[in-house]
């Protein structure tokens, strides 16, 4: 049983008309880029760039997720392909996955799933065209071969190469967003052991990063031989004990994948137990702020990039959900956030490059505070299509029966 979403008239005119601008802004930007691709915008309003080739890794004990956004923008070109069928795009998001695919092959970072489930994979579907399949396989291989197996259990490693005993050790709450490169290997070429590889991940995660209360580490160091816990602890939250609002994202994010892909309901219950928390702590609100324990003025700073994670999330729960009622409230609830993104929080105006104002990237690292991110236009996008153009960016799998 699956619940099927309703859009009201004024939903629908404004999705469409957010879509349309954005495959606008898209096209305005295209041909500034160069080889490089956005990532933040600036103080200013404008895009911040840099190349598909910068791979993660340490500098000394520097820490840096090299660009992990590249494949965002081809996920862009290809939902303004959906919403306008302007050709131009499709020639675009061709020539921009080149320079993507190399790295498919790169061995340091999880985050390859995230370049290439909104790259190659939604190419594939859109086109039919094996070539971005096969791009989208070879990545998957890579995030299969993170796989640590240890003594009670396996995880895939996030931040760095394996042969770097920091990297080994390192699981962070993203990695649950990753997964869904993984799961659509394992459907498309029939292997079923990438959706071992992602499930081992989502069983360790369930065990090593929900607090008593529903919230979420960002990270966890395990010992990578017993699979020991060793410590939860944060990146890009404000402590190690807080609650991160977009790895709480995440986290939903990927364990209603899990639940769909499996169709075990204890990942089903998880999201909705962590869907509960996050809404909990959201007081009325539609956007979080970028850590639901930040303090004093930094508490309203705000991270729409969580909130397009978490609605894009929230409308798939309530259309897999088996029970409607239960369903049709998470949909609506995940509606609700979509519509406030979109009639707040969207850059219509051309001096902000960008679609959704007031993302947050790393207030740690004073990195992209109040920007448009790369991440959080692609979720809203993908969010708006789930929502307005369902089956655009990926099949509408069936609900499975849980
Ligand atoms: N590394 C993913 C994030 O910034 O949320």
């Amino acid at each position: 049983m699956s619940s099927t979403l309703s859009l009201s008239a004024s939903q629908r005119h404004l999705f469409d008309g957010v879509l349309l601008r954005a495959a606008q802004k898209v096209a305005e930007d295209e041909p500034t880029l160069g080889v490089e691709f956005p990532h933040v915008t600036r103080p200013d309003g404008r895009w911040s760039t840099v190349p598909a080739s910068v791979s993660a890794g340490y500098t000394g004990e520097a820490w840096s997720h090299g660009n992990w956004l590249c494949g965002f923008w081809v996920g862009l070109l290809l939902a303004a392909w959906r919403r306008t069928e302007d050709p131009r795009f499709l020639t675009w998001a061709r020539e921009r996955m080149r320079l993507v695919a190399q790295r498919a092959d790169d061995p340091n970072t999880h985050d390859i799933g995230f370049i290439f489930e909104s790259s190659a994979v939604p190419g594939f579907h859109v086109t039919g065209d094996r070539w971005y399949a096969d791009i989208a396989l070879r990545a998957a291989d890579k995030l299969r071969a993170r796989l640590v197996n240890t003594c009670s259990g396996s995880y895939l490693a996030s931040w760095g190469p394996l042969s770097d005993p920091r990297g080994r050790c390192s699981s962070a709450i993203d990695t649950m967003a990753n997964l869904p490169l993984l799961y659509w290997a394992a459907r498309t070429s029939g292997d079923g052991s990438y959706r071992l590889a992602a499930e081992a991940h989502a069983q360790m995660t369930a065990r090593a990063f929900i607090r008593v209360d529903g919230s979420t580490y960002h990270a966890v160091e395990y010992n990578p031989e017993s699979g020991e816990r060793r410590r939860g602890y944060t990146f890009q939250g404000a402590g190690d004990e807080s609650a991160w609002s977009r790895g709480q994202g995440w986290a939903i994010y990927g364990f209603v994948e899990s639940a769909r892909e499996s169709g075990k309901v204890e990942y089903l219950r998880l999201a909705e137990r962590l869907a509960d928390y996050y809404v909990q702590r959201l007081d009325g609100r539609q956007v979080p702020p970028w850590d639901f324990d930040a303090t004093g003025d930094d508490a309203r700073i705000k991270d729409t990039a969580a909130a397009a994670v978490v609605s894009g999330a929230l409308i798939e729960l309530g259309r897999i959900h088996p029970q409607p009622q239960a369903g049709g409230a998470w949909s609506q609830r995940g509606l609700a956030m979509l519509e406030a993104l979109a009639r707040d929080e969207f850059a219509y105006e051309a001096e902000h490059r960008g679609l959704l104002r007031n993302a947050c990237y790393s207030k740690p690292h004073s990195e992209g505070v109040v920007s448009a991110t790369m991440f959080g236009d692609w979720f809203f996008m993908e969010a708006l299509c789930r929502a307005a153009m369902p089956g655009a960016l990926q099949p509408v799998l069936p609900a499975p029966r849980f």
